[in-house]
């Protein structure tokens, strides 16, 4: 696995955000640019014996665009890199996931697009009603959407899911009863009410046992590439954050399958703050999000990984 193009450019409203007044990261001190990736390759076996056999992937990687934060969205028009698939993390247009569809599919300009919903894409709306609105969407659009599900596309075994997390690395400061604070609600027969930690937790136990089976069932030399928009790991996040709420929110510790060495990559968003992380099974955790109002100055509009 090896990054194949690193933008030494960005398009002017990347620039724009950057340099001017939108530098509101939300976790504050940032982290290490991304580095080392290319070292990935000759330490993951699997991913080593993949390249020996056939043509690498390249996957095109962003997250955390939030066009709905930006002024004049449509200026965001990057150069395409070379690749061959774009893997869109989440958090793409919030509350109108029409609008960020439709721009995936120009971005990506006929080539396949694998995206996940995310908490952004549900904001003011129904859990339920706004992932079946997605699917509908993304199946006229022929984009494909992972939630729970898997695609063999382009050379890689594709597992995806919004993930959400347990808030455990949030310890007592997260009491399950109360709302997570994002603007999503949730229906029973009778009524609907505010997405709850509690909701978040059990939502998160679904999909944790889709990706043990899925993760550590992977057989095959086809390189597995898992795209979730929450992170893995306690890792992912930087050091002030941890032993926060904010931690509880952003990640949970999946580390028997980010250190089980079954995936080659695993991409996530959420955190507005770039990262790579190499785990010991040889599984490389990348982030590459925009952020709110372009806020994240590491963001690579044209970051391609080989897979
Ligand atoms: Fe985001
Ligand atoms: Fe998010």
């Amino acid at each position: 696995m090896a990054i194949v193009s690193k933008s030494s450019h960005q398009t002017d409203i990347t620039r724009y955000f950057h340099d001017f007044d939108c530098r509101q990261h939300i976790f504050g001190a940032r982290q290490p640019l991304l580095t080392g990736l290319t070292a990935a390759n000759s330490r993951h076996p699997s991913s080593a014996q993949f390249q020996k056999e056939k043509t690498l992937s390249k996957l095109w990687i962003l997250s955390d665009l939030h066009l709905e934060s930006i002024p004049y969205p449509g200026a965001f028009s990057p150069a395409r890199p070379d690749f061959d698939v774009l893997v869109a993390a989440g958090d793409i247009w919030q509350s109108d996931i029409k609008r960020g569809l439709g721009f995936l599919t120009r971005l990506a300009d006929g080539k396949p697009v694998v995206f996940v919903m995310v908490n952004h894409e549900y904001w003011r709306g129904n859990l339920g009603t706004e992932l079946q609105k997605a699917r509908d969407l993304a199946g006229k659009a022929g984009i494909i959407l992972l939630e729970n599900e898997a695609v063999t596309l382009a050379g890689c075994h594709f597992v995806g899911a919004t993930l959400w997390t347990d808030y455990e690395l949030a310890g007592d400061l997260a009491d399950k009863e109360n709302p997570t604070g994002e603007l999503i609600s949730v229906s029973d027969e009778k009524s609907s009410r505010p997405f709850t930690i509690a909701d978040c937790a059990a939502t998160h136990s679904v999909t944790r046992k889709y990706l043990t089976a899925e993760i550590l069932g992977h057989d095959s030399t086809v390189p597995l590439v898992v795209v979730t928009h929450h992170a893995p790991h306690l890792d992912c996040l930087p050091q002030h954050v941890r032993g926060t709420w904010a931690a509880g929110n952003c990640a949970s510790d999946l580390s028997e399958l980010t250190d089980s060495g079954k995936a080659a990559l695993w991409i996530n968003g959420h955190i507005h703050e770039s990262s790579c992380i190499h785990r010991p099974g040889g599984t490389r955790i990348i982030c590459n999000p925009a952020g709110t109002r372009f806020s994240n100055s590491r963001f690579d509009e044209a970051l391609v990984v080989e897979v």
